[in-house]
């Protein structure tokens, strides 16, 4: 099988969920399927699926899954504690159990696993819908920046992790307005920060922009401040996991630092997001945001193809170091130039976040 628009997760010609198992990305394409509840949810924990909205559309079809074996209310409520353990920090998880448990909840039980399929079949089209119109707003935004630039010139952006098209269900979010760029004839190039621990960047953007034919250039990741100082970055984008009421950011670990060089260094930072991945419930998100701390053997070791093609995995700090792994920090609103929802570009802001979704915030008890 090829993995051209094969999407991250999608139902198979009998209706089976399927989804890329990404811990073998790049080496190795290959699909896996989730029979049930359990299988989705360590899918989730081993990062077979990962990024916030793809998180979200995994959790949606565990609950379908679950539905499909036990729909008794106990039955959907275990599937929902199951599946929010599952990883702590993109809040897409929780949004999808509610959705999922919300719709489910008034119908008798017997009609609760064909129509836990069709919602969770409805939130991953609702997901490619929001991140196109996504890729919409970001991509005027592009063109504006393009505009400023010497003619023939490229325009050079930085992402950060992979808010791609395997972090959702298509299109990607940071990802979006450089593919409709690309596809719009602009001279596009993007630097791939590798992204380590998991190198997200340098397995899976890489991956995805190469399949689209976008330019791009792999670097470590405490390069993007120098590339800056020397004008090679005119713009960064990245995702989120959780963005408060404040519009504080909080993505995969090291987001901070690049937000920082782009602040001293004049480059307009910008956070691409479907809605679900605002939580009004919370404001500071650097005192109330769980951060999610991974296993020492990610920093510890690291896996690559060998000079003979095998996948081979090795360990790259003395033997007994004590390592630390937090996943993922902090953006304080004041350091983001943007957000780039599906309701348009909008300050990071709480005026603006109300403004832009105000059924969202009122649900949240942030406006009356
Ligand atoms: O740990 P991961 O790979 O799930 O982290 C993913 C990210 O941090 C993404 O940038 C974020 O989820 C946005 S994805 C559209």
């Amino acid at each position: 099988m090829t993995s051209e628009h094969v999407r991250p997760i999608r139902r198979d010609v009998a209706g089976r969920v399927e989804i890329i198992d990404q811990t073998l990305l790049p080496h190795v394409f290959r699909m896996r399927r989730l029979d049930g509840l359990e299988d989705a949810a360590e899918a989730i924990e081993a990062m077979r699926v990962r990024g916030a909205p793809l998180i979200g559309a995994t959790a949606a079809y565990g609950m379908a899954l679950a539905a499909a074996a036990d729909a008794s209310d106990a039955g959907l409520e275990g599937a929902r504690t199951r599946l929010a353990r599952t990883r702590p920090t993109a809040i897409n998880l929780i949004w999808a159990l509610d959705e999922m448990l919300a719709h489910l909840g008034p119908l008798a039980v017997e009609a609760r696993a064909a129509a836990a399929f069709a919602r969770a079949d409805a939130i991953a089209e609702e997901d490619v819908a929001i991140c196109a119109a996504i890729g919409a707003h970001g991509l005027a935004m592009l063109r504006d920046l393009l505009a400023k630039k010497p003619a023939g010139a490229r325009l050079n952006v930085l992402t950060h992790c992979n808010a791609g098209r395997l972090a959702t269900v298509d299109w990607g979010t940071a990802t979006a307005p450089i593919y409709m760029a690309q596809d719009a004839g602009l001279p596009i190039h993007v630097w791939v920060d590798e992204t380590r621990p998991r190198n997200q960047g340098a397995s899976l953007t890489a991956w995805e922009l190469a399949e689209r034919g976008v330019a791009h250039t792999v670097i470590p990741d405490n390069t993007g401040g120098h590339l800056m100082q020397h004008g090679l970055v005119d713009v960064v984008i990245v995702g989120t996991d959780r963005t408060t009421a404040d519009g504080d950011v909080c993505n995969k670990i090291g987001t901070y630092l690049k937000a920082l060089a782009a602040h001293d260094n004049g480059v307009p930072f910008y956070v691409a997001l479907p809605s679900p991945t605002i939580d009004f419930r919370v404001a500071d998100g650097v005192a109330e945001i769980p951060i999610e701390e991974r296993g020492a053997d990610e920093v510890s070791h690291m896996t690559g193809m060998t000079a003979d093609g095998r996948v081979a995995t090795v360990r790259i700090v003395p033997e007994g170091a004590k390592v630390a792994n937090y996943a993922f920090d902090v953006t304080p609103a004041r350091l983001v130039t943007g957000l780039i929802t599906e309701r348009g570009v909008i300050a990071a802001d709480r005026a603006a976040l109300v403004a832009a979704f105000p059924e969202a915030a009122r649900a949240a008890g942030r406006i009356g």
